[in-house]
């Protein structure tokens, strides 16, 4: 016979060497297409967007949202227990926080809990601009998906997410901000608060700001 044997279809798919990794499409285009809470925290534990911290990572930490929640705080990243347990809030910081929530009367079946980053900076290092960049479309839908009437940030952090980078807290905290359609209040990190002690002006601030997002919270779900 002349010429050449015609192919036998389909061709068997066999990976060759010159076979190409899947490629995952990014938060950017990924996060807007989550319809629920659920899908969103299924979908943050495969990314891989940022290559130090997925290489680095235990678990990737998506954030907590309790049925009804209508609180979001935000705080920056996960931390060494949070890495191990992919749970956010989990180490001292989260304790301080807990007991000031109780303090506060803020119900903790009512907030949500998310950070500016999934996953865990190697060595607790503070998240890069471009990390930040990078995952901020699932926080972003984290919002939407919430739909919270206040959003609380911890830390600076936290701040400058929402409201632009140079943020101070010091001059940012005390009155509610409008953010994307909603109130905001911005406080210090539980982390900082636990560093300059208890009695020290960032614990005193983080108490008298939870009592302040406490009451404001009471106002804005009567208006609801
Ligand atoms: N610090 C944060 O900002 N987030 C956590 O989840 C834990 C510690």
């Amino acid at each position: 016979m002349t010429g050449q044997q015609p192919l036998p279809l389909p061709l068997p798919l066999v990976p060759g060497p010159l076979a190409q990794a899947p490629v995952v499409p990014a938060p950017v285009e990924l996060a807007p297409t989550m319809d629920s809470w659920s899908d969103l925290v299924e979908t943050v534990t495969g990314c891989v967007a940022c290559a130090e911290l997925a290489a680095g990572r235990t678990h990737v930490v998506p954030g907590v949202y309790p049925d009804g929640a209508d609180v979001l705080l935000i705080g920056e990243a996960p931390g060494a227990q949070e890495d191990a347990s992919g749970v956010p809030f989990v180490g001292k910081a989260g304790q301080v926080l807990d007991a000031l929530l109780g303090a506060a009367g803020l119900a903790r079946d009512r907030v949500a809990v998310a950070n500016v980053l999934k996953c865990r900076p190697p060595g607790n290092r503070k998240p890069k601009r471009s990390e930040m960049a990078t995952c901020t479309p699932w926080l972003d839908r984290q919002l939407e998906l919430i739909d919270p009437v206040l959003v609380i940030t911890l830390g600076g952090t936290a701040a400058e997410w929402a409201l632009g980078s140079g943020t101070k807290i010091s001059a940012a905290r005390g009155a509610p901000h409008q953010f994307r359609g909603r109130s905001l209040l911005v406080t210090y990190h539980p982390s900082a608060a636990i560093r300059f002690g208890p009695n020290g002006a960032p614990m005193r601030a983080l108490r008298d700001d939870l009592a302040s997002a406490a009451e404001l919270v009471d106002r804005l779900r009567a208006r609801r």
